[in-house]
């Protein structure tokens, strides 16, 4: 059923808007024409590709969150990057977009660093595995999987590894009240931060960090754009 559908929607012409996942590196290759027929982008939760393939990369990133670069290939797409713990993991259910991403443009998306939640229970060696999904106004998704190990010397992407090309982005809740409304917000901050998405059931406000760490990644990169 959901396979037919998904061959549909490719043969309406919609597989070119198809994306990479370079890194980490996707478990295998799910784009352009060598793709191995099992596998496509409109299956949940990895393309079809399985977790325990011999020769799928194993990406060592580090314990306080690594780099992720995409090969865009739209003239916009949401974005959202889950991590899933383990080395066959079915549940990515810690999101590292929060608030998720609205991205404009086609070329190459590289974030340096990608902020964990601080209650991830992950040490030197332990594996899992990151799902990137894109997804359009008609609720359209693609799915891309790579795997990794968390480990205390790993490094981040850095300088020319990590150059975002031809594509901006921003998270998506927060874009419209940081437009002009400074000055009218200030008054009540205590009040906008216990309304801040993503605050539910975390007690210890890790979460807004991340939020505010995007968003900063999103302003310099904005900034870094229009120069
Ligand atoms: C991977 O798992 C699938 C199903 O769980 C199994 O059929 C396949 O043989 C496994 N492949 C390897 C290389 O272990
Ligand atoms: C993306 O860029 C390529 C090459 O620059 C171009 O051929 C293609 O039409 C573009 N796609 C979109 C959706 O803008
Ligand atoms: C995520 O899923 C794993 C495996 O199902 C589970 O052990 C873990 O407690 C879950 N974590 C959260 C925060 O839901
Ligand atoms: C996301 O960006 C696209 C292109 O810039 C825009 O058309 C769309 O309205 C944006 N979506 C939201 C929810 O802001």
């Amino acid at each position: 059923m959901f396979l037919s559908s998904a061959l549909l929607l490719a043969a309406a012409g919609v597989a070119n808007a198809h994306f990479g996942l370079d890194y980490p590196p996707m478990r295998a290759n799910t784009l352009g024409k060598d793709v191995d027929p099992a596998y496509s982008q409109w299956l949940h939760p990895c393309a079809g590709v399985p977790s325990n393939l011999t020769d799928s990369p194993k990406t060592e990133w580090p314990l306080t969150g690594g780099s992720v670069k995409l090969d865009l290939r739209h003239q916009w797409t949401y974005v959202f990057i889950n991590l899933g713990l383990g080395s066959d993991v079915s549940n990515f259910n810690y999101t590292l977009t929060n608030p998720f991403w609205n991205t404009t443009g086609n070329g190459t998306l590289c974030v340096e660093k990608l902020s964990l939640p601080a209650d991830l229970p992950v040490e030197d060696g332990s594996p899992a595995s990151l799902q990137v999904v894109t997804l359009d106004d008609n609720g359209n998704a693609l799915y891309n999987c790579a795997d990794i190990i968390f480990k205390a010397d790993a490094k981040p992407l850095e300088g020319d590894d990590c150059k975002t090309v031809g594509v901006t982005y921003a998270p998506i809740q927060v874009s419209e009240s940081s437009d002009d409304d400074d000055s009218q917000g200030s008054d009540d901050d205590a009040a906008d931060d216990s309304s801040t998405p993503g605050n539910a059931g975390s007690a210890t406000g890790v979460n807004r960090v991340a939020l505010s760490s995007a968003v900063a990644l999103a302003v310099v990169f904005v900034f870094g754009m229009s120069a």
